[in-house]
């Protein structure tokens, strides 16, 4: 296949999907990722993947820079309570994605914009029902535009 070639989950498609960063821990819902795509399950390509170690480093600045440079969406996944390969990383992106809700409340950013989920290893279908229910909530709330910064002219 030639590189100019549509991607074919594009190539029919009539709408654009939206722009999605997801931060995937390694142990888990990375994995689950490959593990959706070796079982070749079909989700919206509007994900783009950034492999992170525990989902207890995903910074809150992470997800407001993603948002910032025209992600219209972040997806935060990591593994189950209890199943978290540092102990407690999982516990403290819950706490810290509570507190982000409020703060992208504050900027009026809607904060169904932002997702957090769970997923094992082992879960490569879960993996892909979370991308799609990420999708389209995404997708409801249009293009993101209050935190892009537009190129100076
Ligand atoms: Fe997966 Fe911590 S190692 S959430």
């Amino acid at each position: 296949m030639s590189t100019a070639e549509p991607h074919p989950q594009e190539a029919g498609s009539q709408e654009p999907e939206p722009k999605i960063v997801a931060f995937l821990c390694n142990w888990c819902s990375y994995a689950g990722a490959d593990l959706a795509g070796i079982s070749r399950i079909q989700y919206p390509a509007s994900i783009r993947v950034i492999r992170v170690p525990c989902s207890g480093r995903v910074d809150p600045f992470h997800i407001l820079k993603a948002l910032q440079s025209g992600a219209d969406g972040v997806l935060v996944s990591g593994c189950h309570p209890g199943d978290c390969h540092y102990l407690t990383g999982n516990y403290v992106a819950r706490r810290r994605f509570a507190v982000l809700n409020d703060l992208l409340e504050f900027a009026g950013i809607d904060p169904g914009r932002v997702s957090f989920s769970w997923v094992s290893a082992a879960e490569g279908e879960r993996f892909a029902e979370v991308v799609r229910e990420v999708t389209e909530k995404v997708k409801a709330l249009g293009p993101n535009r209050k935190l892009v910064k537009e190129p100076a002219s």
